[in-house]
C-alpha cells in the first residue's frame, strides 16, 4: 500500500492519549506499508461475490480498514482468539467509523461462527497444531458460499530458506511478546491442498513473497456455482 494509505489507516491506532502507547499504530503503518499481503488478498477480493467476508484469526482488523479504504463496506466479521486484540481492532475500528464491520474473541480452532460469504485466513495456521489446522480448513470452506471465495496466506513447509527465517521470526514475534501463541506445526502444500480439494474448493496457489524473506504463499479457493 502507499505510504499515506498506511499513515492515514494507522491513526485509528494513535492511543487516546498522547502520552499512550503507541506500539499499535507503528505496526500497522509499518505492516500496512511494507507487507505484500494487502495488495494481494484486495487483488484475490476484487473479482470475488459482493458477499460478507469472515476474518479468521483477524488480529488488529487491518484488512478491514484496507477494505474500506479501496470501498468495499461489505459486511466484515474478524474474530481472533487474542481478547486484546479484539478489544483493540473494535476501538480502532469505531474511531474510523467502519461501517458494517465487527469483532469476535473466539478460538477458531474450537468452533466458527455461522458464516456463508468469503473467507480469509491470513498467517493463522501455524500457530495450530496439524489436526486442528486440517479441521479449521475444512470449516472454513464449508463457509465458503457458491460462487465465492477463500483467501489464505500461510507460510509452507519445504525445507527452503525461506521457510527458516520465516520460522525463526515466528519464534522471535512470541518470544517479544507480540504474538501471545507460539507456532505450532508448519503445514506443506499436500496437507493444505487435500481438505479445500475435498471440500469442493478449486485452488490457485502463487507466491507472496514481496520484499521479504518469508515463504509466504497465496491461496485462492473457489467454491464453484451449483450446476
Ligand atoms: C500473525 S497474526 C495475523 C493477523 C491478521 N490475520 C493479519 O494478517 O494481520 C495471527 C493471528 O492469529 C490469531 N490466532 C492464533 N490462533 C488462533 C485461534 N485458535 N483462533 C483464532 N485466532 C487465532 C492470533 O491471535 C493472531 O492475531
Amino acid at each position: 500500500m502507499g505510504r499515506e494509505q498506511a499513515r492515514r489507516i494507522a491513526t485509528a491506532f494513535l492511543p487516546a492519549q498522547w502520552f499512550g502507547n503507541r506500539r499499535d499504530y507503528y505496526y500497522s503503518r509499518g505492516k500496512l506499508g511494507s507487507d505484500p499481503l494487502y495488495p494481494g488478498v484486495l487483488g484475490a477480493l476484487n473479482d470475488a461475490p459482493a458477499v460478507p467476508l469472515l476474518d479468521i484469526g483477524c488480529g488488529l482488523g487491518l484488512l478491514a480498514h484496507v477494505l474500506r479504504e479501496h470501498g468495499n463496506a461489505l459486511p466484515y466479521h474478524g474474530l481472533d482468539i487474542d481478547a486484546g486484540k479484539v478489544a483493540r481492532a473494535e476501538q480502532a475500528s469505531a474511531r474510523a467509523a467502519l461501517p458494517q464491520a465487527r469483532f469476535t474473541c473466539m478460538d477458531a480452532s474450537a468452533a466458527l461462527p455461522a458464516h456463508l460469504g468469503n473467507v480469509a485466513l491470513l498467517d493463522v495456521l501455524q500457530y495450530l497444531p496439524a489436526p486442528a489446522q486440517a479441521q479449521l480448513l475444512h470449516d472454513a470452506a464449508a463457509r465458503v458460499a457458491p460462487g465465492a471465495r477463500l483467501v489464505i496466506r500461510t507460510t509452507l513447509a519445504d525445507h527452503s530458506g525461506r521457510d527458516h527465517a520465516t520460522r525463526i521470526t515466528d519464534m522471535l514475534a512470541h518470544l517479544v511478546g507480540w504474538m501471545g501463541t507460539r507456532p505450532r506445526h508448519y503445514l506443506d502444500a499436500e496437507s493444505l491442498h487435500t481438505p479445500l480439494e475435498t471440500a469442493g474448493l478449486h485452488l490457485r496457489m502463487t507466491p507472496l513473497y514481496g520484499n521479504t524473506p518469508f515463504n509466504n504463499w497465496l491461496i485462492v479457493g473457489d467454491r464453484p456455482l451449483a450446476a
